[in-house]
């Protein structure tokens, strides 16, 4: 198979990684992919929202599978336009993608499918929302419709920051059009993993569970960021992960196609679990990142085969992947500032020590090139991953290969992992 993916992240070199390891892959291609992700596959330079120029990159290589990393392309229509060229591709349509683009849509179909979630309230008028206040209690979470790349969510202590958080993004719209329909929802309480699940429009593999460190600070402090870390398995006895294939994933499967909108792809169920159960927090329609980075160290089966099987619509007939039952824990290192502003262009030391040691991988997220010199490029930066018997031992590896890597403002959070 010749596959393709579209991405450049951590995530995707993590994608890229795990193909070129694959026996049924000949060849991996990215677009635009990164310095790490050139180690591992042919890059392209195309942006992978340009849907014509990536259907006709696919044409040209003779594609067999094109898998989207991203949410923007899925959003920006590129799998409806591979699949109208005939072109096997692993990712949602745009329609089905809203299940992640708009979370008025995703409460919708949870509702519909009968998917257990944080009661909420949703409407596009201003003074209705702050009315609306009152059904809720604190802490209240105000979020906006569309997508604001992990901005879009507040916690607020009381009704005052609420309804500073209302007119800010739907008065003063600092989050533009995605927030001009805003959700109030419940605070739901409990650990929060992150459960991807492969599908092929009808059927779906669950896989284990991760854990995702979202906020900036050790201790969870500060800001959300796209992830700060994260570790894998997370641990959930099989029941669990079947009840959530049989509670979430099929039903919310059969209720996107009800609507016309088969959903082939990973589904990513943000969950709470919640004194009284599992509770979703909201859906992805993509792998998340970082978690890629420690779940697919883990996988001793062809990537390429799951993944194709889906696109083709066949998982039912095809075996279940296998996994290595090792831990993996991944770090993130992350510019100075981040995710607020940030310098980029700063030299990277340290990177061929920490591949070299036993156990670890290293995952570029934003870096490129500077003449010989690999330098910063990005908020976050690199993802070191450590694998191993325990957690604890992937935690002390994954931190261990860190360390040898540096650049100037390099920031870190130093508990990931470390309860498990
Ligand atoms: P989301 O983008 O919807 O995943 O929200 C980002 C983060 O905000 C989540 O990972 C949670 O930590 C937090 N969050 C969102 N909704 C809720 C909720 N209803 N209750 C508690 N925390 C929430
Ligand atoms: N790590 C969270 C996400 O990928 O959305």
């Amino acid at each position: 198979m010749r596959v393709l993916v579209l991405g450049g992240g951590g995530r995707e070199h993590a994608l890229c990684w795990a193909l070129a390891r694959a026996p049924s892959v000949d060849a991996v291609l990215c677009a635009p992919g990164n310095v790490g992700i050139a180690e591992v596959a042919e890059l392209h330079d195309v942006d992978p929202t340009d849907t014509a120029m990536v259907r006709e990159l696919a044409v040209r290589e003779g594609i067999d599978l094109v898998i989207v990393g991203p949410e923007a392309p899925l959003v920006a229509g590129v799998v409806d336009s591979l699949q109208a060229a005939d072109i096997p591709v692993f990712g949602p349509t745009s329609e089905a993608a809203r299940i992640e683009s708009s979370k008025v849509f995703a409460k919708d179909v949870m509702a519909a499918a009968g998917v257990p979630t944080a009661r909420h309230w949703a409407g596009n008028d201003a003074q209705s929302a702050r009315a609306a206040l009152r059904d809720f209690d604190q802490p209240y979470v105000v979020k906006a419709d569309g997508l604001a790349a992990g901005k879009g969510v507040r916690i607020c202590v009381d009704e005052a920051e609420a309804g500073e958080a209302l007119t800010e993004l739907m008065i003063d719209q600092l989050m533009g059009a995605a927030g001009s329909t805003v959700l109030i929802e419940e605070f739901l309480e409990g650990p929060e993993v992150s459960v991807f699940g492969l599908c092929d429009g009808s059927d779906v593999v669950v896989l284990a569970p991760a854990q995702d460190f979202k906020r900036v600070g050790a201790g969870d402090t500060g800001p959300n960021t796209g992830g700060m870390g994260a570790y894998c398995p997370y641990p959930l006895d099989q029941a669990a992960l079947d009840g959530l294939r049989d509670g979430v994933f099929r039903p919310v499967l059969a209720e996107l196609a009800v609507r016309g909108a088969r959903y082939v792809g990973v589904l990513y169920a943000g969950l709470v679990l919640a004194a009284d159960g599992p509770k979703v927090l909201e859906f992805n329609a993509r792998f998340g990142d970082p978690e890629t980075q420690a779940l697919l160290p883990r996988l001793s089966s062809d990537l390429a085969e799951v993944l194709a099987a889906c696109a083709a619509g066949r998982l039912a007939s095809t075996p279940a992947p296998r996994w290595d039952e090792r831990s993996a824990v991944t770090v993130v290192l992350a510019s100075g500032g981040y995710p607020a502003e940030y310098q980029t262009g700063k030299p990277i030391s340290g990177l061929d020590e920490a591949a070299a040691m036993d156990g670890a991988l290293v995952f570029h997220a934003g870096t490129r090139l500077d003449g010989d010199q690999v330098v910063t490029a990005g908020g976050r930066v690199l993802a070191v991953t450590g694998l191993a018997d325990t957690v604890g031992q992937a935690r002390e590896i994954a931190y261990a290969a860190a360390d040898r890597i540096d650049f100037d403002g390099m920031q870190r959070r130093d508990d990931i992992a470390a309860a498990g």
